[in-house]
């Protein structure tokens, strides 16, 4: 059954680790994901954004591949489906279609709009026992078409928004989403302290966990970041290694063509990449 992402995140910011936030995209994508969680003892937060969810033909089909998979796979460890940078209309959307956590990415309205469409959606979670993220401060870079410009959130109002009762927050530090260019001058771990200072007990959210160092990542979670998120490092790997098989000519050996032999190579690969991160985050053996 899915779960909120309220007692991972609290128990992860509490004992000092981070749960891993890995994009899904296709069935192959979700399998490797919930395998490898299961197998490593680890919770994990499986995100959507809304560009994959029309992709995966709405939020009706994922809910169900999810919950399907979390049975026909034996899955015992706590897993949230939750939307990533959501719309308040896509927030809804999700939770009438059985996402047990959303994200709502009110961080280019005026604060105050973000603190009205925040609060009415946590009425709403808060009713269903779902978790909501909100977001402070535009994370940078480009995704599905958002393209935030790479703010410092202002720690008062992270306060302002935590103190509504989110579930978690994401708050721009220097992070962007997608690879990070080498003139990037890495995390700012003074917004970070001061965010933390501010918002206490508040599981904080790093977007963006592609490419960033790990001395950095390791270094957020022990300034209160308890959920990393990871997307564009997953596609990475798994075009890379179905590259691989194909200019190997794999794919015109025997029935090499099949999707299920086609798309191994690529599945494997993310299971590689989300074993690394959740090493990383030390979240294993904490389901
Ligand atoms: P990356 O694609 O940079 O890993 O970022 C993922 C993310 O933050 C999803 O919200």
């Amino acid at each position: 059954m899915l779960v909120s992402a309220k007692d991972m995140l609290t128990k992860a910011k509490a004992n000092h680790y981070g749960v891993g936030h890995f994009n899904i995209n296709n069935l192959e994508w979700t399998k490797a994901i919930l395998q490898t969680a299961e197998e490593l003892r680890s919770p994990v937060i499986l995100g959507v954004s809304e560009g994959a969810g029309k992709y995966m033909c709405g939020y009706k089909t994922i809910t169900n591949m999810v919950n399907g998979m979390l049975e026909e796979l034996n899955i015992t460890v706590p897993v949230a489906l939750h939307l990533d940078h959501g719309s308040y209309e896509g927030a809804k959307a999700c939770i009438a279609a059985g996402f047990s956590s959303v994200m709502f990415d009110g961080s280019h309205l005026p604060i105050d709009e973000n603190i009205e469409k925040t609060k009415e959606l946590i009425a709403i979670c808060n009713d269903k026992g779902l978790s909501l993220e909100a977001e402070v401060g535009s994370i940078g870079g480009e995704e599905d078409g958002v393209v935030g410009a790479g703010e410092f959130a202002d720690p008062d109002e992270c306060k302002a928004i935590a103190d509504l009762g989110v579930t978690m927050l994401a708050a721009g530090i220097g992070n962007i989403h997608g690879k990070y260019p080498a003139n990037w001058p890495g995390l700012n771990f003074d917004v970070l302290a001061k965010i933390q200072e501010k918002t206490g007990d508040m599981p904080l959210v790093l977007h963006g966990g592609t490419g960033i160092p790990a001395d950095m990542v390791k270094e957020a979670i022990t300034l209160g970041v308890a959920k990393i998120n990871v997307n564009t490092e997953c596609q990475i790997v798994f075009a890379e290694a179905t590259r691989k098989y194909i200019e190997a000519g794999k794919d015109l050996e025997g029935k090499g063509f099949d999707p299920r032999k086609l798309l191994a190579p690529g599945t494997e690969a993310i299971k590689e990449k989300v074993k690394e991160k959740m090493e990383l985050f030390g979240s294993i053996g904490q389901a």
